[in-house]
């Protein structure tokens, strides 16, 4: 084995372990994975999020959580149902973390192996944007079951959501599929606007032979969710967005539930 290569940790209580990711920034990753955690528990699955965003975490803000003094609150946190854990709930929101690339790994590396994850069915890892150390070391380290890719409809998100499949493809994860967020619109007149263009998370799911998830329409309303602190689909489980969103949750639970899908060949994307 690669002397460089994190050694792979074990997670004995959890069952599942989902990375949400993309190779680009801000097309929903964080939105997904705590969305898609908050429908996997109303489907009676025991959850955990990870918030491996170190420079950006999203999940204290969208859970309207802070940081908390591990004297008396220790970590993992609890809300919603859900197991919680981000680097925002260790330092003060408003003070950046600098930290170099190989302290950043080792901090994914101690969420995953110091942190007492309990038993869970699932365990749904939030990526930061981007396919540098994190989240190399997390696709090398996490015993991940697959990888969702999300991505938004048009062509220059596709080309980093590519990057993103590729790496997974080398660390061997399998790709469980793709999920096209901020597919459309529907407009008061109930007509569908495709703003973005259209059959972006399609295409890619073509491409590479995974399904495709879901298409998450564009809801104003989720916006106001992150900063209010209450995942979209347990305020408004009736919206579009929150059907496509369990629809999610039924599909990753039937890519996992089987044996352990085969790595994607070697495809050259
Ligand atoms: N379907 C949607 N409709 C409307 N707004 C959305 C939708 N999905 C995400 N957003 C908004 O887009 C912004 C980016 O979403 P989010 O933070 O989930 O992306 P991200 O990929 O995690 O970003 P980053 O790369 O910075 O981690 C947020 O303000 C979020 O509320
Ligand atoms: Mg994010």
């Amino acid at each position: 084995m690669n002397p460089q290569m994190p050694q792979k940790l074990s997670l004995p209580g959890v069952k599942h372990v989902i990375a949400v990711a993309s190779g680009k920034g801000g097309v929903g990753k964080s939105t997904v994975a705590a969305n898609l955690a908050l429908a996997l528990h109303s489907a009676g699955k025991k959850v955990g999020l990870m918030d491996a965003d170190i420079y950006g975490p999203s999940v204290p803000i969208m859970f309207g959580l802070g940081q908390v003094d591990p004297q008396t609150t220790p970590f993992p946190l609890h809300k919603y149902g859900i197991t919680l854990m981000s680097m925002g709930f260790m330092v003060d929101p408003n003070q950046a973390v600098i930290w170099r690339g190989p302290k950043v790994a080792q901090a994914v590396q101690a969420f995953l192996g110091q942190i007492d994850w309990g038993t869970l069915d699932y365990l749904v890892i939030d990526l930061p944007p981007g396919t540098g150390d994190a989240q190399l070391t997390l696709s090398q380290s996490a015993p991940l079951t697959g990888a969702v890719i999300v991505t938004t409809p048009q062509d220059v998100s596709l080309i980093d959501a590519r990057k993103g499949v590729r790496m997974f493809q080398e660390v061997r994860v399998p790709v469980l599929g793709v999920i096209e967020n901020m597919s459309y619109f529907v407009g008061d007149d109930s007509k569908r606007y495709e703003i973005f263009r259209a059959g972006g998370g399609r295409k890619l799911a073509a491409e590479i032979g995974v399904p495709l998830l879901g298409e998450v329409p564009i809801d104003p309303r989720i916006a106001e969710c992150g900063d209010a602190g209450e995942p979209f689909v347990r305020k408004y489980p009736d919206a579009p967005v929150s059907k496509a969103f369990l629809e999610l949750a039924r599909s990753t639970i039937a890519a996992t539930s089987g044996a352990p899908a085969a790595p994607l060949p070697d495809v050259q994307l």
